[in-house]
């Protein structure tokens, strides 16, 4: 659906230039959410511009739904980018359009009837859950519901494709849960092909398919995200993973840890952290451990959600029993697929 081959991007900064794609090539498929995701400066927002040719890259081409978009001319290109929408961080609302009119703008613009328009606009905010606001200025509604509106506009041409860029970035959490659940609706039911960009790890759990991760203009490694966030090979992503997934325990917890290890006259034990990811789920695995291998368990620290349908994340679990037994439910554990650490024994 799209193909960006061989992208590069130079800016004129007022030091001289300033490299910032260097030699992006990717591959997004029809019906998917894309994720894009890394730092500051990673080049994110100069990747997605390119995508509409909102930046035009110094080198390389850019074909979205078989049109090659560097190859046309002004007027080829208005066109092929009515197959393109695109959701901002700040939502960039005209201030003087009520919630109705933000929406209709590009319908006017294509030249469509005030009927026409209707026909197009209502279902839209029903869709996006604002038919009740129509009539509000962007100054007389939240920001969640500002990225309503941002997303109906996007979606007022009837695209193919829909852009974000750090569409989230300025909701709190539960909000940025709600937009991004209404995107994941989008994609399912209008079969919208999505490319995100974030900084946030989160944003890409909660709906991303497939991710890359980009750094210094470069995309440093790509997959699918139960892969990616199960297997990271690149320091970038593992970093990034961080916030998802943290690598270390708390020093209290592991204080914790000690003393509990360290009590006197008790059987062997270990401190494991097990990595969940796609594995099995975790329950029926934990009673395992006390059922078949006698351990007697405590977990100490861990979150455990989901991405793309399957259980993620980590727990720390103390587990005290017979030394065979210990070896025999690490094991176990590893050939149910869980990926599983001793941190610490006693
Ligand atoms: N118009 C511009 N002129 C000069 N330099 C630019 C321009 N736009 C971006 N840059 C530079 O290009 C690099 C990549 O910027 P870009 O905005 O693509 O990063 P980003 O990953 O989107 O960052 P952020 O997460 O902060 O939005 C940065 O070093 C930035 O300073
Ligand atoms: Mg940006």
């Amino acid at each position: 659906m799209i193909l960006l081959d061989n992208i590069h991007q130079t800016y004129r900064g007022p030091k001289g230039p300033v490299h910032a794609l260097r030699g992006v090539s990717l591959h997004i498929r029809a019906g998917e959410v894309f994720g894009v995701i890394g730092r500051s400066g990673a080049g994110k927002s100069s990747l997605v511009r390119t995508i509409n040719l909102l930046n035009r890259p110094s080198q390389g081409t850019v074909t979205v739904a078989g049109r090659s978009l560097t190859t046309l001319n002004a007027a080829g290109l208005r066109a092929a980018r009515r197959d393109i929408g695109m959701i901002f961080q700040h939502f960039n609302l005209l201030t003087s359009r009520t919630v109705f009119d933000n929406v209709a703008l590009p319908l006017e613009l294509a030249g469509l009837s005030r009927q026409q328009i209707q026909a197009r606009v209502n279902p839209l905010l029903e869709l996006v859950g604002l038919g009740h606001l129509a009539d509000r200025y962007p100054a007389q509604i939240s920001g969640g519901q500002k990225q309503r509106v941002g997303i109906a506009r996007a979606l007022a041409s009837q695209p193919k494709v829909l852009l974000s860029d750090e569409a989230t970035s300025a909701l709190d959490p539960e909000t940025t849960r709600s937009i991004l659940a209404l995107l994941q609706q989008i994609n399912r039911e209008l079969g919208l092909t999505i490319v995100l960009i974030t900084h946030q790890m989160q944003v890409i759990k909660q709906v991303a398919h497939r991710l890359a991760v980009m750094e210094a203009g470069e995309i440093v490694e790509q997959g699918e995200a139960l892969k990616v966030f199960s297997d990271p090979q690149n320091e970038t992503t593992r970093s990034l993973l961080d916030d998802v997934v943290p690598r270390e325990l708390p020093a209290n917890v592991l204080e914790r840890v000690r003393t509990l290890l360290g009590a006197p006259g008790q059987p062997p034990a270990s401190l494991l952290r097990l990595v969940f990811a796609g594995s099995e789920s975790d329950q029926p695995l934990l009673s395992d451990l006390v059922r078949r291998f006698g351990l007697d368990l405590n977990i100490v620290h861990g979150q455990i959600d989901e991405v793309q349908g399957h259980p993620f994340g980590t727990l720390a679990v103390l587990a005290r029993g017979a030394q065979e037994q210990l070896t025999a439910a690490v094991s176990h554990l590893r050939g149910a697929g869980v990926q599983v650490q001793e941190v610490a024994h006693a």
